[in-house]
């Protein structure tokens, strides 16, 4: 993707949890280096903790709960368009966007998942990886596309599994790379 020079790239981000990563890519979009500037977070859950980095920021907020995503989707994709987002970053966004959103947005949403992909797709990745002896495991972002966790890859990042790793241990640990790989994942698409 190219940008005008100058000119930061009207960014979206998806939470719908702790926001770790929404804490860090603000983080990172503050910097010159930046291609995004994060205009927007949307959460599908009113209570994600992670909203708190966006209020502190003053950065605006939109929040629909929906138990069918696709229903709130077309009002999502107008409020996106009116605000002139062109990029979207999912980060730990636990719905499935439709192939009606993600076509608008071709090419134009990267995800970032805690596994070596296409390794353990979905949910509960570390619980898995542990209970299967695995020796590696790490993080990924990829774009996203019509199947799940399925889109071109990004940027990769391989961790060594410690004997004293346990989900939580993991997950922090994977969790570190993430907040590495991200920012330069997104400088990766801008360059
Ligand atoms: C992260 O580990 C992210 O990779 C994962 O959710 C966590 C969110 O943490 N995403 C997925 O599993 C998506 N399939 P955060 O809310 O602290 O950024």
């Amino acid at each position: 993707m190219k940008r005008f020079s100058g000119k930061k790239i009207s960014t979206a981000v998806f939470i719908s949890g702790k926001g770790s990563n929404l804490k860090n890519l603000i983080n990172f979009s503050k910097k010159k280096i930046s291609p995004i500037s994060i205009d927007l977070v949307f959460s599908n859950n009113k209570n994600a903790i992670g909203l708190k980095y966006a209020k502190r920021e003053k950065i605006d907020i939109l929040c629909y709960e929906n138990k069918r995503f696709s229903t709130l989707e077309k009002k999502l994709l107008r409020i996106l368009r009116e605000r002139k987002i062109k990029f979207i970053c999912l980060a730990g966004f636990m719905r499935i966007l439709t192939n009606y959103f993600i076509k608008e947005f071709k090419g134009k949403i990267i995800n970032i998942h805690p596994s070596l992909l296409p390794k353990y797709k979905g949910l509960d990745t570390h619980r898995r990886v542990l209970e299967n002896n695995e020796f590696y495991t790490g993080c990924t972002v990829h774009f996203v596309n019509h199947k799940l966790d399925s889109g071109k890859i990004i940027l990769q990042k391989k961790i060594k599994i410690n004997k004293k790793d346990n989900i939580k241990k993991l997950n922090k640990r994977v969790l570190l790379e993430e907040h590495k790989i991200y920012p330069k994942a997104i400088l990766k698409v801008f360059s």
